[in-house]
């Protein structure tokens, strides 16, 4: 089975600009719902993109100026990804 992969920028911009506690939902969120054995969370060196930041990558698709409600949404949305394959 392939995994989902989500790539956090953990550049200075994107760090300060929200991915320092991006991380933390992400990981929070991935335990409470059970889905960390399907997604792989890795970091990301800066890219340039810093303007735009903070940077995530889900599984390839690059998503910039996230806010948390937009990021739990993704979260969401990949969720639902992963269990309508279970
Ligand atoms: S710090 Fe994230 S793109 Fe530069």
């Amino acid at each position: 089975m392939n995994k989902h992969r989500i790539e956090i920028c953990l550049g200075s911009s994107c760090f300060i600009r929200g991915n320092n506690q991006f991380l933390t939902v992400i990981k929070d969120f991935m335990e409470r719902t059970g889905i960390q054995k399907q997604v792989e969370v890795i970091g990301r060196l800066c890219e340039g993109n810093c303007k735009k930041g903070p940077v995530i990558l889900i599984d390839g698709q690059s998503y910039q100026n996230l806010q948390l409600d937009s990021l739990e949404k993704l979260l969401i949305d990949l969720k639902e990804r992963i269990k309508e394959k279970t």
